[in-house]
C-alpha cells in the first residue's frame, strides 16, 4: 500500500450536536474537539474530519475516498442499522483495496435491541467500539501503523 498522506474521518447523523447530545452516552466533548485529537495523533498526516446528517453526501464522500484511494474512518452513526445505500457505498471502497474502519463511540451491542445490528460491519475492513474517541484513536493508529 502506498503511504498514506491524508485520512477521511466521516461522521453520520447528529454527530454535529456532540458535547451536549446525550452527554451520559457520548460524553461532552465536541467533533472540533475530536479533530484537534486526532490531528495531534496523525504523525503529520492530514486529518479530513467531516460530518453530514444527509445520507447522499456521506456516500459522496465515500466515492470521493475510492476515486483518491483515501483510507476511511466511518462513524455512520444511526445509518449504520439500516442504511443499506451506504453499505453499499463502503463496499465499493473496500472492494477496491482501501481500508474503511467502522467506529463508534459507545458500544451498540450493549444498547438497545434495534442498535444490535450493523449493515456496514460486513463490508467494513474492522469495527472498533465503546471507547468514545478512543475508538478513533485506535482506528487511525491501525491506518498509521498496520502496514
Ligand atoms: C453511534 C451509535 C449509533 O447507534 C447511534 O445512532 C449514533 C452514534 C456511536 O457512535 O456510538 O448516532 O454510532
Amino acid at each position: 500500500m502506498t503511504a498514506v498522506t491524508r485520512v477521511l474521518v466521516l461522521n453520520g447523523p447528529n454527530l454535529n450536536r456532540l458535547g451536549t447530545r446525550e452527554p451520559t452516552i457520548y460524553g461532552t466533548a465536541t467533533l472540533d474537539e475530536l479533530r484537534t485529537e486526532l490531528s495531534s495523533a496523525a504523525e503529520g498526516v492530514e486529518i479530513d474530519l467531516r460530518q453530514s446528517n444527509d445520507e447522499a453526501e456521506l456516500i459522496g464522500w465515500l466515492h470521493d475516498a475510492a476515486d483518491a484511494r483515501t483510507p476511511v474512518i466511518l462513524n455512520p452513526a444511526a445509518f449504520t442499522h439500516y442504511s443499506y445505500a451506504l453499505r453499499d457505498a463502503v463496499a465499493l471502497v473496500t472492494e477496491a483495496g482501501i481500508p474503511v474502519i467502522e467506529v463508534h463511540l459507545s458500544n451498540p451491542h450493549a444498547r438497545e435491541e434495534f442498535r444490535h445490528t450493523s449493515v456496514i460491519s460486513g463490508v467494513a475492513t474492522g469495527v472498533i467500539a465503546g471507547f468514545g474517541f478512543g475508538s478513533y484513536r485506535l482506528a487511525l493508529a491501525q491506518l498509521l501503523h498496520a502496514h
